[in-house]
Order: structure tokens, then C-alpha cells, then sequence
């Protein structure tokens, strides 16, 4: 059986455990510093599996040497935002717990894939990239695969049809540049800029660009979890299935797109060994500059990261 451990036991690694649970794709390790937490959450789970007919094992634990030989580690620790926070307010504090994680999942677990989820999400992943010092394409974020199911759930509303034939992808950081690519968005193949007036679709893009936000100044007290987790579900699903599906994720950019060294959201063909390529589409001028300007972003905030000392 796979192994896929989450670091994290809150609102999105404990949803993300259900989700995962449901797919029967591995056993689940929680993990948490919160003392019992993870266990109360892993039980709890467990006893609903008669039910829901998982037969995979769900477990809690404060033991970081429980999460050895994990095939994937699913990074959720960190504080999340609330109202009037962006999400690079949580630098100082998340960027501290991402480093002491990191370093835990390097000494105990050398050979799996991290799934990063902790914002500032595209920073947050180049920190445990340099703290592990895995190979490149074993590091990867998730935020395009939310970002993007934000903007099919708005095109499939403002349309009247059904999700299940949307499709988009969303470039750049995961902040309030991202670039959401209105030519590579579809219903059934047919790109939505035939089928939406371009007044709608930039409200739409904006939309998505503050999903986020929107979800906070709801909850109050926290951020999204329930479309955050399914998407990490996803992500770590085709990972362990190797399903070499293209989706938009937060990759290690070597030059791809003309950014380098950095952590930006790409389409990636996302398999067993994690980033197994990074799709390089064709942009016009307007989109090299929305995702060179989200790239800036990212890079802003990691030059604040070098200023905290620690890396
Ligand atoms: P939460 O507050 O519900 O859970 C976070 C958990 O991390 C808590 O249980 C806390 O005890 C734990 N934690 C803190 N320090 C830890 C450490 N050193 N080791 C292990 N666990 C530790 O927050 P939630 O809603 O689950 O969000 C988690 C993070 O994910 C936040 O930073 C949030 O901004 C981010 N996020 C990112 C998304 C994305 O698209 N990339 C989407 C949703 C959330
Ligand atoms: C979101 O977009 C919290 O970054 C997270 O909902």
C-alpha cells in the first residue's frame, strides 16, 4: 500500500485526508503539533470508513518518525489568513514552521514528493525546495489546480451549464496577479471568449484572482478548505496513479516561461516522479507581461524570505 502523510491536521490537510480516504489510493498518516489533534481527527475519520467502504488504514500522530518512507508529504502547517490579511502576511510565521517541517520530512522521509499547500504558497515551496534540497521536479505547489477550479465554477455559472465540461488554466504566482488565460479556457474545447463577452470574463477573472479573499471574508476566522483540499487530492492522486495528467501547479522555473529560480504556477505534467515535464505554451505579449509582473510578485516575497535569515 502507498503512504501519503500530511503535515498539517487543520482545516485543509484533515479535509484532504477525507478526500483521499474516499479515492482508496494509500494508507494516510496525520500529522500535527497540536497534541492529540491528529489522532482525534484520524479516528474520527476511521470510524465514518465502515460507511464510506475505505479499507485504506488513517492515522493521527505527533510523531514525526511515523511518517517514514512516505511515497508523498502533504505540507498544510501554517497559519492561514483572515479578513484583510494577504496571503503574504503569513510570511514571517509560516515560513518558520515550513523550514522546521521541511527539515523533518528530508531526515525522515529522503525519497518522497512534497505537495506544498502553505501560503505564501509559491515562496513557502521554494523554501522547502532549498531546506530538503530534493530534486527539482519532487517539489511541487498546489494553487493553480484551486485557481483554476474557482474560474470554472464562475464560467459555469454565468453560462448555466454543467462543470464537467469546463476547462482552465491559471498561470502565475498564487496572489492577486495570477493569470487566468481566457484563450486556453473552455467548455467542451471551444475557448470561453466564444462564448462570453470580454466585459464578463475579465468580472470573472477578477473573481477568481480574489476567490480567496472572498472565501475569508465569509469564514472570518479562516480561509477555504473544502475546493483547497480537492484539488490537493487531486494532485496527489495523480501522483501516486501516475496518471500524467497536464495540470496548472506551482514548478521550479529554470528558464521555462523566462523566469528563473523561481517557484510560478505552469501547466505541468504531474506523474510518479512529480514534475515530469513543464509545459511551455505559446503567449501573446499581454500574457508574457501579466505573468512576468506575477512572477515579480513572487520574487518580491522572497527577498523578504532572505531578509528573515532563513535560508
Ligand atoms: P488551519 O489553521 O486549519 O491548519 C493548520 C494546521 O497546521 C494547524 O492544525 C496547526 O496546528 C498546524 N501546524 C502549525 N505548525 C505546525 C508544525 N510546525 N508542524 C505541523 N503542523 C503545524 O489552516 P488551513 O486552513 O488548514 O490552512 C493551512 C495553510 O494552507 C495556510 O497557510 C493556508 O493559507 C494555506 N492554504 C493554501 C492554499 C493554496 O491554494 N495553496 C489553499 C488553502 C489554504
Ligand atoms: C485560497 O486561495 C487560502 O490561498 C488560499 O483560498
Amino acid at each position: 500500500m502507498n503512504k501519503v502523510s500530511i503535515i498539517g491536521s487543520g482545516n485543509v490537510g484533515s479535509t484532504t485526508a477525507l478526500y483521499l480516504a474516499e479515492k482508496k489510493l494509500a494508507d494516510i498518516y496525520l500529522f500535527d503539533v497540536v497534541e492529540g489533534l491528529p489522532r482525534g481527527k484520524a479516528l474520527d475519520a476511521e470510524e465514518g470508513a465502515p460507511i464510506r467502504r475505505y479499507d485504506i488504514e488513517i492515522r493521527g500522530t505527533e510523531d514525526f518518525s511515523a511518517l517514514t518512507d512516505s511515497d508523498v508529504v502533504v505540507i498544510t502547517a501554517g497559519v492561514a489568513r483572515r479578513p484583510g490579511m494577504s496571503r503574504d502576511d503569513l510570511l514571517a510565521t509560516n515560513s518558520k514552521i515550513m523550514k522546521s517541517v521541511a527539515e523533518k520530512v528530508a531526515q525522515y522521509t529522503p525519497n518522497s514528493i512534497i505537495v506544498v499547500v502553505s501560503n505564501p504558497l509559491d515562496v513557502m515551496a521554494y523554501l522547502a525546495l532549498k531546506v530538503t534540497g530534493f530534486a527539482l521536479k519532487r517539489v511541487v505547489g498546489m494553487a493553480g489546480i484551486l485557481d483554476s477550479t474557482r474560474f470554472r465554477y464562475f464560467i459555469a455559472q454565468k453560462l448555466g451549464i454543467s462543470v464537467a465540461d469546463t476547462t482552465a488554466i491559471v498561470l502565475g504566482g498564487h496572489g492577486d496577479s495570477m493569470v487566468p488565460l481566457p484563450r486556453y479556457t473552455t467548455v467542451s474545447g471551444i475557448p470561453i471568449t466564444e462564448l462570453l463577452p470580454r466585459d464578463t470574463i475579465e468580472k470573472l477573472i477578477e473573481r477568481t484572482r480574489k476567490g480567496g479573499a472572498e472565501i475569508v471574508s465569509y469564514l472570518k476566522t479562516g480561509s477555504a478548505f473544502y475546493a483547497p483540499a480537492a484539488a490537493v487530492a487531486e494532485m496527489v492522486e495523480c501522483i501516486i496513479r501516475d496518471k500524467r495528467r497536464i495540470l496548472p501547479c506551482s514548478a521550479y522555473l529554470r528558464g521555462e516561461y523566462g523566469i528563473e529560480g523561481l517557484f510560478v504556477g505552469v501547466p505541468v505534467l504531474l506523474g510518479k516522479n512529480g514534475v515530469e515535464k513543464i509545459i511551455e505554451l505559446e503567449l501573446t505579449p499581454d500574457e508574457k507581461d501579466a505573468l512576468q509582473n506575477s512572477a515579480s510578485a513572487v520574487e518580491n516575497v522572497i527577498e523578504k524570505l532572505e531578509g528573515l535569515g532563513l535560508l
